[in-house]
């Protein structure tokens, strides 16, 4: 499990998000003038999956449910489609939030009922890491500690099971950019999210050098008047974790959250910028490596190969990113298919 954790943040790579749930998905075919079917969501997968040499820059992709037990068009299941590129399979496992009892306005995430079975099933299909996500709304008396508490101590309970599984969880609390707050309030609130998660991990003897962190990053509300610039998002961003997440966690992988891609590259760069920290700082990103793909593939076969380089491009200005060597100059420089594909 440290050998999958460590090789999930390697230097360069990161992880491809492909995990949406299918009401998700079906808003993002939506966007693209697309009804969402499955024979559409496999296509789609399937078109991620086999980009030629995605393997350079993605270390890892996180499946849902109905995509582990799909297929390319030759019949190859995905996660074994996943390896050949020398991918590490992962599986989402958390069943999406539900309103938490007497807290307007506040979800805690489910799925821990039947998870043991669950993860003794995704393992034997190839999965060798997990995500459950908990959800953070910021606004006016929000979070509650009653709810910080109850998605940190669910994330606990869920990495325990993950390494009884022998698989590495990603543990994900995303505090949330929607809502006008200040970047001061979310870095307070992501510190105190933070906080309760990693008290939890401890009781819950998880493994943290088995384990990964995948937070927001510190960010302004999206309503907020005011903006932040790359820098001040990366200091406010990295000092926030220096207080709370122990050394012995090997990598921090960040959700993009509804950033831009190009924002999300930017400021990943800008994080990396930064004097050296104890863990990885990498990528796994959902929307921002997936945007510019779906704008190339609009649903037509015809489009497949412009939409696999547009993948293999955001991939590898990710990866740029992760050594600090990223410039909005590089958006506009194709990227050759590595010669190996
Ligand atoms: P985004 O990068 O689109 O936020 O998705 C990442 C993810 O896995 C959310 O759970």
């Amino acid at each position: 499990m440290i050998g999958t954790a460590q090789a999930l943040v390697a230097p360069g790579k990161g992880i491809l998000a492909a995990d949406e749930s299918t009401p998700t998905m079906a808003k993002r075919l939506a966007a693209i003038g697309m009804e969402s079917t499955e024979p559409r969501r496999r296509a789609y997968r399937e078109l991620l999956f086999t980009a030629p040499g995605i393997g350079e820059f993605i270390s890892g992709v996180i499946l849902f449910d109905e995509t582990i037990r799909q297929r390319t068009t030759d019949g190859v299941p995905f996660p074994e489609v996943l390896r050949r590129q020398g991918v590490i399979p992962g599986i989402k496992v958390d069943a999406g939030t539900t309103p938490l009892a007497a807290f307007p306005g506040e979800v805690v995430t489910a799925g821990l009922d039947g998870l043991r079975e669950r993860l003794g099933e995704y393992a034997s299909m190839g999965a060798r890491f997990a995500k459950w996500r908990a959800v953070i709304h910021l606004g006016e008396g929000r979070p509650t500690t009653a709810c910080v508490e109850a998605n940190a101590h669910a994330l606990a309970r869920y990495a325990a099971l993950v390494q009884e599984a022998g698989l590495v969880p990603i543990v994900e609390p995303e505090v949330l950019m929607d809502g006008a707050h200040s970047l001061e309030r979310c870095a307070v609130v992501t510190v105190e999210v933070l906080r309760a998660v990693y008290e939890q991990l401890a009781r819950h003897r998880v493994v943290l050098e088995a384990s990964l962190l995948k937070p927001n990053m510190v960010l302004p509300g999206q309503d907020s008047p005011v903006r932040a610039g790359d820098d001040e998002i990366a200091e406010a961003t990295v000092m926030a974790l220096r207080e709370v997440v122990p050394a012995a966690v090997p990598g921090i992988v960040f959700l993009s959250g509804g950033q831009s891609d190009e924002e999300a590259t930017a400021r990943l760069d800008a994080i990396n910028r930064m004097p050296a920290q104890p863990w990885e700082l990498s990528f796994s990103f959902g929307r921002a490596l997936q945007a510019p793909v779906l704008r190339a593939w609009r649903g037509d076969d015809a489009n497949t190969v412009a939409a696999q380089a547009a993948l293999l491009h955001r991939a590898a200005l990710n990866g740029a990113a992760r050594r600090a060597s990223y410039r909005p100059e590089l958006e506009k420089v194709a990227v050759e298919p590595p010669a190996t594909s």
